[in-house]
């Protein structure tokens, strides 16, 4: 009779520790760089169009990075598009067009340049005029954890176009705003004191990238999903794993900005802004820093170009 202990182990397995200690870039991919571009929401048939490297990232379903799915939406004149995902954070952004989005039973109008949040649940989005939204979930990690979102952690909110231009422009207009890193609003809830994130999960940044203006190197683990919201030809980034001693990425990887598109900043990866254009323009960086954040595995850091040197974040 065989051990009534052995049926539990077949599943088990054992590594001397050196050989797995870090799978990461082995048998784990590492987060790919990418870019997508705004052709992709600007013709066909109205749609879901995911940002997906689940392929590259090796996850069983669409995903943008392990944790998040960004998504492109279009939807024509007049045309709906439901979306229910499993997830408990869900971000949208209108790129183009005027409608509503229905969900449990109430609407919520958009226009241009709108933002808002769900919480887990269905909804429907119906459009006045040619639209396309910028829409990023968690379904990534909950199908990783393997659970079913069912509990809100926050209602429905909206952050009108006006309201981010209203902030934006007090802090652009703040003296020590050419000081500072970056010339941007932080979008946050009110449930989520600890983290000031827009959800417990989802972090989001409105911003201006002056003209002339140069946004010295920083770096997070969280991972960073950014939208162009306008930019005219001449607005780059450049990203990378390192920096020499005077604050310069080590063979840098450049995304050229584009109206309207999206590229990805890999985890721990350095980054600098660089508006050569003339203009003005606009970004919309989402990111998982409120989960970071609460695993306080954020790790921030800035370069300061007066001490030649970088320094951390903290509060
Ligand atoms: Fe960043």
């Amino acid at each position: 009779m065989s051990n009534p202990r052995t049926k539990w182990t077949t599943d088990a397995r054992y590594f001397e520790y050196s050989k797995v200690a870090n799978p990461i870039g082995h048998q784990i991919p590492k987060v790919p760089t990418a870019d997508f571009n705004h052709s992709l929401h600007e013709q066909g048939e109205s749609r879901v169009i995911p940002l997906d490297l689940s392929r590259k990232l090796q996850c069983p379903s669409p995903a943008t990075s392990p944790n998040l799915c960004a998504n492109f939406i279009r939807i024509q004149p007049g045309e709906r598009i439901t979306t229910s995902p499993n997830a408990t954070s869900q971000l949208y952004f209108v790129i183009r067009g005027k409608g509503r989005t229905e969900f449990n039973g109430e609407a919520i109008p958009w226009t241009p340049h709108d933002l808002f949040t769900l919480p887990v649940g269905s909804a429907i989005h119906i459009a006045g005029s040619d639209t396309a939204l910028y829409w990023v979930h968690d379904e990534p990690l909950l199908t990783y954890l393997g659970v079913r979102a069912d509990a809100p952690r926050f209602k429905p909110t909206l952050y009108k176009h006006e309201d981010e231009d209203r902030e934006l422009k007090k802090i652009q207009s703040d003296p020590c705003a050419g000081s500072r890193s970056r010339v941007s609003v932080l979008l946050a809830n009110k449930n989520f004191k600890q983290t000031e994130t827009i959800t417990h999960v989802l972090w989001a940044m409105y911003g201006v990238l002056p003209k002339g203006a140069t946004q010295l190197p920083h770096r997070h683990q969280s991972i960073a999903l950014d939208l162009i919201i306008d930019c005219k030809p001449g607005c780059y980034s450049l990203m990378g794993e390192k920096l020499d001693s005077e604050g310069n990425i080590i063979r840098p990887l450049r995304a050229d900005w584009k109206t309207a598109s999206v590229f990805v900043t890999p985890p721990g990866w350095w980054h600098a802004h660089y508006n050569e254009s003339g203009a003005d323009a606009h970004l919309l960086p989402i990111q998982d820093a409120g989960l970071q954040t609460h695993m306080r595995t954020l790790d921030i850091h800035f370069f300061h170009a007066d001490h030649k040197s970088y320094i951390s974040l903290r509060h």
